[in-house]
């Protein structure tokens, strides 16, 4: 048997411009958006696959739960548009495609944090994908008390005619910190009104709380 030769490199997004007007106007019920919304979410659909691969691998194999769950999103036209607005971008693709980094999102949940560096390392090591940031709130919490794993990646997205990479965000977290993330998101995260200050420590206070039961648990389970 002969075998195929590793076919041609994929391009960016910007390029193929065969279905895009770069520097056309940014709009919802477009064609364009919906086919490039379309692309991120095979972007999506592959690498979620790929994640659950290695949690289905790591229980066979070894017998262990590296991973809880997954979830994915893909970001709504509402909120692409809001973010772009806040930023002062013109609404047009290519200023979207350039800059708003999370339009395709993937969440890992996983019980430990030993489990999280696990997971990168070997994110790390899928042939294909490309780190282009890396964000450790696991390490250094934000302020806010948010502890988390950020990654944002690109992925090879084959089409009939071309092969693009893909950016995807993914977030890397506990169990534990993902009940924090999710209750504060709904309480604050991209607040319309103002936080009262008490509320906000307390906040603060749950998640270092949150942050020495997540290395308890570590210990526990050594
Ligand atoms: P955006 O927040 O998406 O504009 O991006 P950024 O450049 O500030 O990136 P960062 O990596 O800090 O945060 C990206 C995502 O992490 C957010 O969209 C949230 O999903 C999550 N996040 C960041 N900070 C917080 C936080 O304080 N609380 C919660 N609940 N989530 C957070
Ligand atoms: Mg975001």
């Amino acid at each position: 048997m002969k075998r195929k030769k590793v076919k041609e490199e994929p391009t960016d997004l910007m390029q193929i411009n065969n279905f895009l007007d770069y520097n056309k106007k940014l709009e919802v019920n477009d064609k364009t958006f919906e086919k490039l919304m379309f692309i991120y979410s095979i972007a999506i659909r592959e690498l979620e696959t790929k994640i659950e691969i290695m949690k289905d691998e790591f229980k066979i194999f070894y017998n262990y739960d590296l991973i809880d769950h997954i979830n994915t999103r893909i970001k709504t036209p509402e909120s692409i548009i809001e973010k772009m607005k806040k930023r002062n971008l013109s609404l047009n693709y290519k200023e979207m495609i350039e800059n708003i980094n999370d339009i395709a999102g993937i969440r890992i949940i996983c019980p430990l944090k030993k489990d999280i560096f696990s997971i990168i390392n070997l994110i790390k090591k899928l042939p294909e994908i490309n780190i282009l940031t890396e964000k450790d709130y696991v390490t250094h919490p934000k302020e806010s008390g948010y502890s988390s794993y950020h990654l944002i990646i690109e992925i090879p997205v084959t089409l009939s005619k071309n092969i693009v990479y893909v950016k995807v965000e993914i977030q890397i977290r506990t169990i534990a910190m993902d009940f924090w993330a999710s209750l504060e998101h709904k309480m604050k995260y991209k607040p319309e009104e103002e936080i009262d200050k008490k509320k906000s420590k307390e906040w603060i206070n749950c998640a270092k709380t949150i942050q020495k039961l997540d290395n308890r648990m570590m210990l526990l389970n050594s």
